[in-house]
């Protein structure tokens, strides 16, 4: 999954840089985005609690296709810095990234009483 987003975003970003002179005015920026559960991963570190996809994932195993989860997806948890490289290398001007929203509140409550 993970050499499928990067050939995904080279892809993007070479089209962009091609069709960009033509296409585009000159002040127009190009940028990528990522949703957290499609590369997050670490499911159960730092104290993420676990989300609706999680549990789907867990609990109906037989209704996935492929019986694939974002257990570890495209590990970007622990490769960020690596993935922050690839940014540098496409030369985006913008990434758009999500988070867990369980990595944050990891019980979907403010208060843990
Ligand atoms: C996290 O889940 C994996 C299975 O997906 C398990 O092997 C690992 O022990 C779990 N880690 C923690 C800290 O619970």
């Amino acid at each position: 999954m993970r050499v499928a987003v990067v050939i995904s975003i080279f892809l993007v970003i070479s089209v962009a840089n091609t069709i960009s002179d033509k296409f585009f005015p000159k002040d127009f920026v190009f940028g990528v985005s990522t949703s957290a559960y499609q590369i997050e991963g670490a499911w159960n570190l730092s104290g993420k609690g676990e989300n609706m996809l999680d549990y789907m994932t867990h609990t109906y195993t037989n209704r996935i296709f492929d019986k694939s989860n974002g257990d570890i997806a495209c590990d970007s948890y622990h490769k960020i810095d690596e993935d922050i490289e690839m940014l540098k290398d496409l030369g985006v001007n913008f990434y758009r990234f999500s988070l867990s929203w369980s990595r944050i509140l990891p019980t979907g409550l403010l208060r843990m009483e």
